[in-house]
């Protein structure tokens, strides 16, 4: 039996540049699933916070700050949006210089108490794949299936300067390799929340796999366990 109404939580946590994104898109689009990128959400925080000019520094203007923030992700046309306060930060929040950033304000903890109680409201009904650092072993660690889903430091750091060129933005890979070095040093080094693998997740690493393959090989192991847990009493 399937304990949350709408269906099982799908956690997918790892290092950037791992192709979480896509993959929990793509898993989220073949099991009619809705897909949650907490990292969007820590992203458009960190921006909020920037534009706003608080200081980082201190804890009490930062809790205060966060007590009235609002961060919404919506599909518009198989597109997802992120929305920070009513404004479309959706593009503003991928820079490199946002990246850097949002390492910094994520290590925060009233950034996180804020935005952990929305991505627990979020999942709560099941139905959702959460893609970030720490929902499996954090946001959810009663999510039914979790991955966690890795890459070397040399292909992450290829495939993050490839998207940026895309974009427009000058970047060498000598910079997105130390900004991938950096942020996996931030990310797991941080004493709250830090990025590790849960115990009872399923690694998955993309090195050398396609992302078809990636995703056939997940999509399999979610419709497994959808089907255990229904044909369960
Ligand atoms: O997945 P991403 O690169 O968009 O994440 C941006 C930053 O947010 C990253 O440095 C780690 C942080 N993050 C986090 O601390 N916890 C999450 N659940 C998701 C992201």
């Amino acid at each position: 039996m399937l304990s949350r109404p709408d269906g099982i939580v799908i956690a997918i946590d790892g290092p950037s540049g791992a192709g979480k994104s896509t993959i929990a898109r793509l898993l989220a689009a073949r099991l009619g699933y809705i897909q949650i990128d907490t990292g969007a959400m820590y992203r458009a925080a960190a921006l909020l916070l920037d534009c706003a000019g608080v200081d980082l520094g201190d804890t009490a203007a930062v809790g205060h700050f966060c007590k009235n923030i609002d961060i919404q992700l919506e599909a518009v046309s198989g597109r997802q949006v992120v929305r920070a306060n009513g404004m479309d930060v959706t593009d503003q929040i991928r820079t490199a210089e946002m990246s850097l950033l949002t390492s910094r304000t994520s290590t925060l903890k009233p950034v996180r108490e804020a935005l952990l109680k929305s991505q627990q409201q979020m999942g709560r009904r099941g139905g959702v794949v959460l893609e970030g650092r720490d929902i499996g072993t954090v946001v959810f660690p009663d999510a039914e299936m979790k991955f966690y889903l890795s890459a070397s430091v040399e292909e992450r750091a290829r495939r993050r300067c490839e998207e940026l060129t895309a974009k427009g933005e000058t970047v060498t890979l000598e910079e997105t390799t130390a900004d991938v070095i950096e942020r996996d040093r931030q990310d797991s080094e941080r004493d709250l929340a830090p990025l590790r693998q849960a115990d009872d997740a399923v690694a998955v690493d993309s090195s050398r796999l396609t992302i078809d393959e990636v995703l056939a090989l997940m999509v399999k192991m979610c419709r497994n366990k959808i089907s255990d847990l229904e044909s369960s009493p």
